[in-house]
Formats: C-alpha cells, sequence, structure tokens
C-alpha cells in the first residue's frame, strides 16, 4: 500500500502532530509523516517530532518581514524537497496567500476548534459559550483561500456544560481533535488516492 508523504505545520505545542504522528506509527496508515516544519523556532512540537524521529525545519516568518509570500516560498521549498504529498495544518498560526492554498489545493488540510461553519477564526470556545450553544467540537475541512472556510471532512461533537469557561470547554474539545485529526487525514488520503 503506498503512503502519502505528509508534512505537518505547526507554530506551538503540536499536541494535534504529536497524535498524527503516533497514529502514523502504524505502518498500515496512509500517511508517512517526513517533515514537521515550524515558523516558531521555539515551538514545543519541535521537540516531540524529534523524539518520534521525524525531521524538522524551521521557518522562522519574522525572517522575511512583511512578505508573506516570500516566507511561504521557503516553506514550499523545504516542502518540496521532503517529497511532500499531503500537508496538515496543526496549530498553525499563519494565514497562508491565495499563491500557496492554490499550489497545495487539494491536498492541504486544517484542524479548526469549533463547530464549521461556526465560528471561523480566534475565540472559537468563548464564542460558542457566549452565542449560548448547547454543543461545541472540532472540524477537520481542506483549506481554500477563504480563513476556515474550505468544505469539512470531519467533525468532533461536546457538550457545553452550564458554568463552563473557554478552558474548561478547549480541554474537553482537545481529546476529541486528538481523535479526529488522525481519521479525517486518512479519509483525506482516501480521497487524495481516489482522485489520482
Ligand atoms: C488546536 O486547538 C487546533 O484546533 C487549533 O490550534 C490548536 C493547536 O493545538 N488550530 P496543538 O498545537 O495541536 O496542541
Amino acid at each position: 500500500m503506498t503512503r502519502l508523504n505528509l508534512a505537518i505545520l505547526i507554530s506551538g505545542r503540536g499536541s494535534n502532530m504529536k497524535a498524527l504522528l503516533e497514529a502514523a506509527r502504524d505502518p498500515a496508515y496512509p500517511a508517512r509523516p517526513v517533515m514537521v516544519l515550524s515558523n516558531r523556532p521555539d515551538a514545543g512540537g519541535l521537540e516531540t517530532a524529534t523524539a518520534e524521529g521525524v525531521a524538522t525545519a524551521v521557518v522562522d516568518h519574522k525572517d522575511f518581514g512583511k512578505d508573506r509570500e516570500a516566507f511561504e516560498r521557503a516553506m514550499d521549498a523545504k516542502l518540496e524537497a521532503a517529497g511532500t504529498e499531503i500537508i496538515a495544518l496543526a496549530g498553525f498560526m499563519r494565514v497562508l496567500t491565495p499563491w500557496f492554498v492554490e499550489k497545495w489545493s487539494g491536498r492541504l488540510i486544517n484542524i479548526h476548534p469549533s463547530l464549521l461553519p461556526k465560528y471561523k477564526g480566534l475565540d472559537t470556545h468563548q464564542r460558542a459559550i457566549d452565542a449560548g450553544d448547547a454543543e461545541a467540537g472540532c472540524s477537520v475541512h481542506w483549506v481554500t483561500a477563504g480563513v476556515d472556510e474550505g468544505a469539512v471532512i470531519q467533525q468532533a461533537r461536546v457538550p457545553i456544560q452550564p458554568g463552563d469557561t473557554a478552558d474548561a470547554l478547549a480541554a474537553r474539545i482537545l481529546p476529541e481533535e486528538h481523535s479526529l485529526y488522525p481519521a479525517a487525514l486518512a479519509k483525506a488520503c482516501a480521497e487524495i488516492k481516489a482522485r489520482a
């Protein structure tokens, strides 16, 4: 069985990245991690990736000033050199330009902590609480030019409880993210293979 070469983009602690790397330890998993790339040299996830035996790279957006495309071209060169076939954004905190999104269209997915199409962008947990929603959750979706707007691949739901704070809700959703992302990535790989 061919496994797609997976690159994971992170900016921080990388707990979703870790869940993907753990799933991919199984040789039957449809993606094989080839690289974890961070835009922040101090991202905690880099150490975790190294401990998992996965190559890491840093492209610091601060080295490129306001030139977002130059930053992305530098990332793209590393992704291509690693033979990347699918990219999973996992807490990657830079908005991508249409150039990058277009280039990787149909091979670029993201995890977002809300039940999309609700609460695109930031502060998703507080916004769900403030709206009086009965439930919240997380979504894995294809990345398109509009932030958090691409088609949803898979979602997981959790109840919002009386008195919930954003932190409490985030802590309830996070383990769901960790089971959802490997499953949704496997589904994305199947879709890519079916297209080929
Ligand atoms: C997660 O909540 C993810 O949904 C969001 O950013 C957070 C990243 O956490 N996009 P981690 O770095 O994967 O631990």
